[in-house]
């Protein structure tokens, strides 16, 4: 086999993934094993600086069998959508040669050899924050750099999907669309570039984590149950976003910034509403998150032209996608209005990400919250009523780039000694 006699060696890669948030939806599936939406979406990629997942993945003859920690704990590998990642790259695995180590690998010899992942997002798991998607395009990813795999990032993106859906999304920085494709066993649903997040680098994402009680449905049984039950996703699916999808396409092209929140925001709606007309109703939004459609509604009713753009995955939390730095920083001043910290809070850990936009609004500590004044756009006293705990934290970030692979060893999650987590 493998490398030098006698002795043993541990090989290993670290990458670190994006997370992405989709402005056209993917809801519903046409095949559960091989995940294979109804429809194509779009997404932005999130900056990794902000929302990342770091993967190391090793390599050794002493493994005994393939072994995942995430985030500090080990977990089984033994799902089906795990296994299914795991053995397409195995498949497509080559010849690999370290000759500073003296290993030699052969591409037979993958079959029989053992990896070690270990994982960690940089953001809580439990925030809702598609953690899935990062995590399982940054296991194939550093997988593929691992076992020298020669395939494009889009023949990738067709592995990604059979872990998580929207894991084939973030593959790639930017704008990003998944095609669904045709063909049965799902070669043509890849996900393809659109374009580079340098190709409008203007747009500034600001993200409430909405506080939630409440346990979600999970996104694979709600679509399930959508496809299902609801009259209305068909509609969605055949009608609506075929169009959408086009229009989107022409407006991240012309960086048209109107008709990107209008499609954005019209899409978010239209898969809450497909949700509620899944039976028994799938409930994702809660009173926070309609709060905060409604700042955005009548902040952009009153400018006359879209400033910002609100979209909710399957969950409470709130993305929302302002034209600018101007825009981002008068929208943070609503947010921090109405949803103030609690008394006791520390701004720093209530508004995390690009500080920059905290200052642009001028806000330095709690007391400049406490000293917003109610927006323009409120003629009444009705809707100034402050929703403090309402909302976690917010995120400030932007567009960011693809899955990177991280050649400093500090940067390794894995021991290179025993191939045990740091
Ligand atoms: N699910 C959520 N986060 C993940 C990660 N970092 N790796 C693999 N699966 C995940």
């Amino acid at each position: 086999m493998a490398a030098q006699s006698g002795k043993s060696w541990v090989l290993a890669v670290t990458a670190q993934t994006p997370t992405n948030i989709a402005v056209i939806k993917y809801w519903g599936k046409r095949d559960e094993e091989l995940i294979l939406p109804i429809n194509d979406s779009i997404s932005v990629t999130l900056d990794p600086d902000h929302l990342c997942t770091t993967t190391s993945v090793a390599v050794s003859p002493a493994f005994t069998h393939d072994r995942m920690w995430l985030n500090g704990k080990e977990v089984s590998l033994s799902g089906g959508r795990y296994q299914n990642c795991l053995r397409e790259l195995r498949s497509r695995a080559s010849d690999v040669e370290d000759e500073q180590k003296g290993v030699k690998i052969t591409k037979k010899d993958w079959e029989k050899l053992h990896v070690h992942i270990v994982s960690y997002n940089n953001f809580p798991t439990a925030a809702g924050l598609a953690s899935s998607a990062a995590g399982l395009a940054c296991l194939v990813f550093s997988l593929a750099k691992l076992m020298n795999v020669k395939d494009d990032h889009s023949r990738l993106s067709a592995i990604a999907r059979q872990g998580s859906g929207s894991a084939c999304r973030s593959l790639y920085g930017g704008f990003v669309k998944w095609i669904m494709g045709k063909e049965e066993n799902g070669s043509d649903s890849i996900a393809v570039q659109l374009a580079d997040e340098k190709h409008w680098d203007d747009l500034v994402i600001i993200i409430a984590v909405v506080s939630s009680r409440q346990k979600e449905t999970s996104s694979t049984s709600g679509m399930r149950e959508t496809v299902e039950t609801s009259m209305l996703i068909e509609h969605r699916a055949k009608e609506v976003v075929p169009k959408r999808i086009v229009k989107m396409e022409e407006a991240i092209e012309n960086r048209d910034f109107p008709a990107f929140a209008r499609l954005t925001c019209a899409d978010s709606n239209q898969f809450h509403a497909v949700c509620l007309d899944t039976s028994p109703p799938i409930f994702y939004m809660n009173d926070t998150s309609h709060r905060i459609i409604s700042c955005v509604e009548k902040w952009n009713r009153f400018e006359g032209t879209p400033q910002v753009a609100y979209t909710f995955d399957a969950g409470p939390n709130a993305v929302l996608i302002s034209h600018n730095r101007k825009a981002a920083a008068l929208l943070l001043q609503r947010l921090l209005f109405y949803f103030p910290p609690q008394a006791d809070a520390d701004l720093n850990s209530y508004v995390i990400g690009d500080k920059t936009i905290l200052q642009d609004a001028g806000i330095q500590n709690v007391k400049d919250i406490e000293a917003l004044t109610p927006p323009p756009e409120i003629k009444d006293n009705t809707q100034t009523q402050k929703y403090t705990g309402d909302v976690s934290y917010f995120i400030c970030t932007r567009p960011g780039r693809g899955p990177v692979v991280l050649t400093d060893e500090s940067r390794s999650l894995i021991n290179p000694e025993t191939g045990l987590p740091k």
